[in-house]
């Protein structure tokens, strides 16, 4: 079926986080557009609707488990969409990836070690290092021409040292949107295995690529990077289901995956919410046309926005995205520093932006915008900030 992206869903009023409880977490001030945490406001898939719809219609929501049809449609969904085989052995269902990267911290490390990141990179990588105990060592990606590449010279020097055991990697990379190549995910995974560093891709984005750029799962390159690795996936960004908590961490290697299910166990997570369950499956058994629609909708989006700030307001440079809803927006021409940035958006522009410190120093000066909404609201938002930019 055709879905109309266009159509603006009001969603105040529905515990959104980010429409209701924009005043918690980035601004008061509620005339703000809010474009910021990484939801979208679209209607979700019919069959994903129809799917909750019924289960609801039951009127009992007992404890749930997951059937083996569950595991056979995220199997299935892994081969049709990445062309990558796993085993229903290998999924360890999650409430969330968050809530995964914190237990495999506590699994696979000790107080005390280190933990690789790529700033700007995902706020929690840090956080559930840090709150775990553990040192973040930050492999600062390199910003040139309005891109972003590895630094592998310091990936090396900082797998090198012997206190470091983790890599966590974001595939896609939020919030610069980069869809790293397999050239460069061999090179990451090489110096993580000659140094006796496991990696953890979250590939959460993996379904959100654009034209011309291919995701590689990063287990899916060689045995030996399956068996030095755990991917994070789940449907949540893909068919804009994250409210539903279900994420598939997938581990391949026997003796990795029991100690992380012993965490889960220790954890007390068993289980898994009704409607996450039957959601997971409708949307990978019956709503890839809803996906493959809403890239189309989100690459509009994207030359809007780019054609509106070449032509509107040069100075404020798109980094070009490779996938994903997000857009890394480079403000550093306009000199301000990162409350000054943050003032400047929400008060004069009136725009809710995530920004860019939240990614670590590194983003200082940048700020993310969300095109997952209709376009009617990136226009009306890109025309607030083209006023305020006019004003200065
Ligand atoms: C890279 C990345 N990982 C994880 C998450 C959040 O995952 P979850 O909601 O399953 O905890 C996000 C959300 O934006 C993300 O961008």
């Amino acid at each position: 079926m055709r879905y109309n992206f266009d159509k603006v869903v009001d969603r105040v009023g529905t515990n959104s986080i980010k429409w209701d409880f924009m005043d918690r977490f980035i601004s008061k001030d509620s005339s703000c557009i809010p474009l910021w945490i990484a939801d979208m406001d679209f209607e979700c898939a019919k069959p994903i609707v129809d799917a909750i719809e019924k289960r609801a219609k039951h009127l009992v929501f007992g404890y749930s488990d997951k059937p083996d049809s569950y595991y056979e449609s995220v199997v299935k969904w892994m081969k049709k969409r990445h062309n990558w085989d796993i085993t229903k052995e290998s999924i360890c269902v999650t409430p969330g990836i968050v809530k995964a990267l914190s237990f495999i911290v506590q699994t696979y490390t000790d107080k005390g070690d280190g933990v690789i990141i790529q700033t700007p990179v995902y706020g929690p990588f840090t956080k559930v290092v840090e709150n775990n105990g553990r040192v973040v060592y930050d492999n600062r990606l390199k910003y040139e021409n309005n891109r972003y590449t590895i630094d592998f010279e310091d990936l090396e020097k900082k797998a090198k040292n012997p206190s470091v055991k983790l890599m966590i990697l974001c595939s896609p990379h939020n919030p610069i949107s980069r869809v790293w190549t397999k050239e460069e995910l061999t090179r990451i995974g090489q110096i993580c295995i000659d140094n006796n560093v496991m990696v953890v891709s979250d590939e959460i984005h993996s379904d959100i690529i654009y034209k011309g750029h291919k995701h590689t799962p990063f287990a899916s390159i060689s045995e030996e990077f399956a068996n030095n690795c755990i991917v994070c996936s789940a449907p949540s960004k893909t068919f804009n289901i994250a409210g539903l908590e279900t994420s598939n961490i997938i581990i391949y290697n026997e003796k990795i995956r029991k100690e992380y299910l012993k965490t889960l166990d220790r954890m007390g997570i068993k289980g898994h919410n009704p409607f996450g369950i039957v959601a997971t499956e409708a949307a990978y058994n019956e709503a890839e046309d809803w996906v493959e629609q809403v890239i189309d909708y989100l690459e509009e989006n994207v030359k809007f926005v780019e054609t509106f700030l070449e032509e509107k307001i040069p100075n404020i440079k798109l980094v070009k995205p490779e996938g994903t809803f997000l857009l890394w927006l480079d403000f550093t021409s306009l000199g301000l520093d990162g409350s000054e940035l943050k003032s400047f958006l929400e008060k004069e522009a009136k725009i809710a932006l995530d920004q860019g410190v939240n990614f670590g120093k590194a983003g200082i000066g940048f700020a993310r915008l969300n095109i997952g909404c209709s376009r009617k609201t990136i226009e009306l938002a890109l025309a607030r900030l083209e006023k305020a930019i006019n004003k200065k």
